[in-house]
């Protein structure tokens, strides 16, 4: 047969729309795996079910109070802030409260086996929560190594720090005017106020360190207005999808 001749140019056709076809299906097969997975992982972020904890930092009067409100609604996450559980012993009168009031209202950091005695019990009785955002904790570096543990005691991680910068002439401000119907002791006066941001720099600021080199921080400018803050703190932790 010559290889002009039509019956061969129809079998060469068909051979080889066999093999497109063989080609196709072993994509399909090979691709099949992930797939499901793709389509595992959009279902559970729909459904918002990944897991995200989120430990948001600054300086008091950064908006850590003001942002966590928003991203809990967003994400639907929770929220813990340390300053409001130990503000609440103290309005209830406890007995950790009372231990507590000198603590916060000069300004200084409460004891670190305390403060994560609380988060322990926090994490321990939220362990089916999406996720959660940490205001205010860890503060001392002591404080980021025992969170790890508890954390992974629960098969769970921080998955980011988010610290947001303001510079501190504007955090003064914003606590002063604050401090005028807060009702809060370490807002009352600008001593108090200055002293809370030294604390801040010699004590707390070296956690960002820490989370930096786990390759887990990000900082974010916290001068705007709140939703430009809130933009910039969304598009860090949509990043990590
Ligand atoms: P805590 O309650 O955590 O207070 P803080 O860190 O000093 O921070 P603030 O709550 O004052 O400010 P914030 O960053 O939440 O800002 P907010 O959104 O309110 O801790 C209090 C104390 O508890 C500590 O000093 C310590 O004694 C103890 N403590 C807590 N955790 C501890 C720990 N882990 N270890 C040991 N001790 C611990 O915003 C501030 C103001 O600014 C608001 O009026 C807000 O409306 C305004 N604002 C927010 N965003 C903006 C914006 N973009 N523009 C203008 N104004 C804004
Ligand atoms: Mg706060």
């Amino acid at each position: 047969m010559s290889p002009n001749c039509p019956s061969e140019a129809i079998s060469v056709r068909f051979f080889w729309s066999i093999v497109t076809e063989i080609f196709y299906k072993i994509k399909e097969i090979v691709l099949f795996p992930q797939k499901i997975m793709y389509f595992c992982r959009v279902q559970s972020s729909q459904k918002g079910l990944v897991m995200i904890n989120i430990v948001l930092f600054g300086a008091p009067g950064c908006g850590k109070g003001t942002q966590a409100q928003r991203l809990k609604e967003h994400y639907g996450i929770d929220h813990v802030s340390t300053g409001e559980v130990i503000r609440d012993e103290i309005r209830r009168g406890t007995e950790l409260g009372r231990s507590m009031e000198q603590y916060i209202s000069e300004g200084k950091l409460a004891p670190d086996e305390i403060v994560i005695g609380m988060i322990a019990n926090y994490v321990a009785g939220h362990k089916e929560a999406k996720g959660c955002i940490f205001d205010g904790f860890p503060r001392t570096t002591v404080q980021a190594e025992e969170f790890d543990r508890i954390l992974a005691g629960h098969g769970l991680k921080v998955d980011i720090m988010v610290d947001i910068h303001v510079p501190e002439e504007e955090l003064v401000k914003r606590i002063l005017l604050r401090g005028k119907d807060s009702g809060r002791a370490d807002d009352a006066s600008e001593e108090v106020i200055r002293g809370r941001l030294d604390v801040y720099r010699k004590q707390t600021a070296v956690v960002a360190d820490y989370y930096a080199s786990q390759n887990k921080y990000a900082s974010v400018d916290g001068v705007g207005t709140m939703d430009e803050v809130f933009g910039r703190i969304a598009a860090v932790i949509d990043g990590l999808k």
